[in-house]
């Protein structure tokens, strides 16, 4: 069993669904309201955790119900929550998910998660420093993710970035992490909205992983790009099928798996929990995920 540390976000999810999604200035009347967990990072580490690694989770939650609330859901899937911070007059992240014709949209509300800082990561380095992968997204200030790419690269520590939600990355991000997992729309933020997906993989070999949706995921192996296919399942809420794809590769590479092996054991993942509703409602266990053909 690998170890995986997550530094990133906590939310609580206030996800809505409804039939049709408002327009701008419409109320329409929806059907479902749930107070669930997620945020990017806190999924991912569930993700992995329940999918056989030892997951630490590095973050920040504020001195109020939801961070309660967010640091049990963690320690009941297992997750170590001895690096999360509880910070004093700044809220826990909360996200507004509405979930309609058969998509999502998302306002996320970082609060307690922009408290995390550089301090945080040299209080924990010795984690850190331990670790098979490091895993980070981008819902935690960006000075924070360049600093955690360099410790870990100045260390030899493997890093899976997922630049998510979409921004701009520098240079030196990009090469300082070890895996990066956009999805489609987020690849075109990075590398341009012209960019052609099979140009830009074939850039980075077994390190960018580009993530399709109900077709899967693709990568380039060095001598050719790889589709590697996903399953075909009744959607209920995609929510959280990127971080569920996201910690479980991360779970299989640390455990030894090859690339494309992980990004056949993640994509499975990922399309058991868009079965589900909630980002961590349908996440699989590894006794689930082996029992399903
Ligand atoms: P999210 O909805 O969490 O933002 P994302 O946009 O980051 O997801 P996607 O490329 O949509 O990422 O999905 C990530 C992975 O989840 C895919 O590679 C696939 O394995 C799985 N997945 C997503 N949608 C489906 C689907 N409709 N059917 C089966 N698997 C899916
Ligand atoms: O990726 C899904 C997550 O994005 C949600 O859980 C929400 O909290 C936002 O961070």
């Amino acid at each position: 069993m690998g170890k995986v540390v997550v530094v990133g976000s906590i939310n609580v999810d206030m996800v809505f669904t409804s039939d049709i999604r408002p327009k701008a200035g419409e109320t329409v009347m929806g059907n479902t309201f749930q107070l669930v967990p997620g945020g990017k990072g806190a999924n991912q580490a569930v993700a992995a955790a329940k999918l056989g690694a030892e997951t630490y989770m590095v973050g920040c939650v504020g001195n109020d119900s939801n961070g309660d609330f967010s640091i049990k859901n963690l320690q009941e899937a297992n997750v170590k929550t001895e690096a999360i911070e509880v910070v004093e007059n700044v809220p826990t992240g909360v996200a507004n998910i509405v979930v309609a014709e058969k998509d999502n949209s998302i306002i996320v509300i970082a609060g307690a998660n922009f408290e995390v800082s550089k301090e945080l990561i040299d209080k924990n380095i010795e984690l850190i420093k331990s670790a098979d992968m490091v895993l980070l997204q981008l819902e935690i200030p960006m000075e924070v993710v360049e600093y955690t790419l360099e410790i870990c690269k100045n260390n030899n520590v493997k890093v899976m970035l997922n630049p998510a939600p979409g921004m701009v990355l520098s240079s030196t991000i990009i090469e300082n992490a070890s895996y990066i997992t956009p999805n489609e729309h987020e690849l075109k933020i990075i590398f341009g909205p012209s960019s052609d997906a099979s140009e830009v993989l074939k850039k980075y070999p077994n390190k960018l992983i580009v993530t399709l949706g109900s077709k899967g995921a693709m990568y380039y192996d060095g001598n050719q790009i790889k589709t590697v296919p996903t399953y075909d399942v009744e959607v209920v809420d995609t929510t959280g099928a990127g971080d569920t794809f996201c910690g479980g590769l991360a779970a299989a590479l640390v455990r030894g798996d090859s690339l494309e092996d992980a990004i056949k054991f993640a994509n499975k993942a990922a399309s058991m929990t868009v079965t589900k509703l909630g980002a961590q409602g349908g996440m699989p266990t590894l006794e689930e995920l082996m029992g399903r053909a």
